[in-house]
């Protein structure tokens, strides 16, 4: 089997002179606009208001604003260690869900040692989460291609480049299946409310040159029912150890509709995603945003005045639902802890 060597032309993050550069990923994909930090805390802003979303590349992030405030509290040789703790804090817990923010912070913290801040160390491992992410990507999208059969898949949400820096978690198996040409017909659905599927996945695959046809979420059991899918594959903001799998409000349903229509579901997610402190997929914390998500388009009001919405943005998918589990050291079929924790020798 040859190694595929894909590519994507999008790159949401970047590094440059002690500076951080996000895509502003809210406003895709009308408008592509960088923008720049040089303060932690103001990263953990980003990463609540969404300039920068999906797990991988909110850990990257996260990681690079712990550089940016110890960068910034280095000089302080009285206060510096406790203020760069209280940012590290803030960054870890800017978003509850997606176990890659504790995972790069709590990396990151490792940095500290003696009395002094080294800002040097902590850039040079925000640099190494960045690539170790970029890798796994190109891991993972090899051994997804390995399980393709020929014919249609469909992908949730936005597991791709601009949610992992390298060529995405579901989108890497994707580009790699569409190479390979096992892949014959890629839909996204438009994942509400926040339309990642519409805004983001539809961009960034037909920009990289992948036809996608988008439908909305309500459409997918039909596209079951005709027979145009082989898999679903998505990513995940967290793996519990017992397999089971948060990721994008709307997965739960699509595993469901998969199973009953004996379409195969397919989560693709790095090591950093897994959390054996978790047991089970019931104690994940799931993310509640505002209501003005689904109340409000763009400002305008999309409903009565009256009314009120709940909004859950992540939903936990049973391990018992997962047809493969594909991280960057391998393969689980029919996921479960023990099958897990044996994948990666623990
Ligand atoms: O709220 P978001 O856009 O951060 O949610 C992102 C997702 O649910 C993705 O599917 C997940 O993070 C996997 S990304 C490779």
């Amino acid at each position: 089997m040859p190694y595929l060597n894909i590519i994507t032309s999008v790159s949401p993050i970047k590094w440059h002179k002690n500076n951080l550069y996000l895509l502003d990923q809210r406003l895709l994909p009308n408008i592509k606009k960088d923008i720049k930090y040089n303060q932690g805390v103001d990263v953990a802003g980003a990463i609540f208001d969404m300039v920068v979303r999906g797990a991988p590349a909110i850990g990257v992030t996260a990681a690079y604003g712990v550089a940016l405030s110890a960068l910034q509290y280095e000089p302080d040789k009285e206060n510096g260690i406790q203020k760069l703790k209280a940012d590290m804090d803030v960054i870890a817990n800017s978003r509850p869900t997606a176990i890659n923010l504790k995972w790069a912070v709590a990396r990151m913290a490792k940095c500290l040692g003696g009395s002094n801040i080294n800002a040097v160390l902590f850039v040079a491992e925000a640099e190494k989460i960045h690539k170790e992410a970029i890798a796994d990507d190109l891991a993972m999208a090899n051994f997804g291609d390995t399980l393709l059969t020929e014919g249609g898949v469909l992908t949730h949400c936005n597991a791709g480049a601009l949610a992992t820096c390298g060529v995405g978690t579901a989108l890497g198996v994707i580009r790699a299946g569409v190479s390979s040409k096992k892949i014959t017909k890629v839909y996204a659905d438009e994942t509400r409310p926040w339309l990642q599927g519409s805004r983001l996945t539809a961009w960034e695959l037909i920009k990289d040159g992948i036809d996608t046809t988008l439908i909305c979420e309500g459409a997918a059991a039909s596209l079951m029912a005709k027979g145009e899918l082989e898999w679903i594959i998505v990513g995940a903001d967290r793996v519990a150890a017992n397999g089971d799998v948060a990721n994008k409000i709307g997965t739960y349903s699509l595993a469901i509709l998969a199973k009953y229509h004996g379409v195969k579901f397919m989560v693709v997610a790095p090591m950093s995603t897994i959390d054996f402190n978790t047991a089970t997929g019931d104690l994940i914390p799931i993310e509640q945003r505002s209501e003005n998500e689904l109340l409000e388009f763009k400002g305008e009001k999309l409903s009565s005045e009256k009314s009120r919405a709940w909004n859950p943005v992540f939903d936990v998918t049973p391990a018992k639902l997962i047809t493969a589990l594909v991280t960057n050291v391998g393969i689980v079929e029919q996921p479960n802890e023990q099958k897990i924790k044996a994948l990666l020798s623990l």
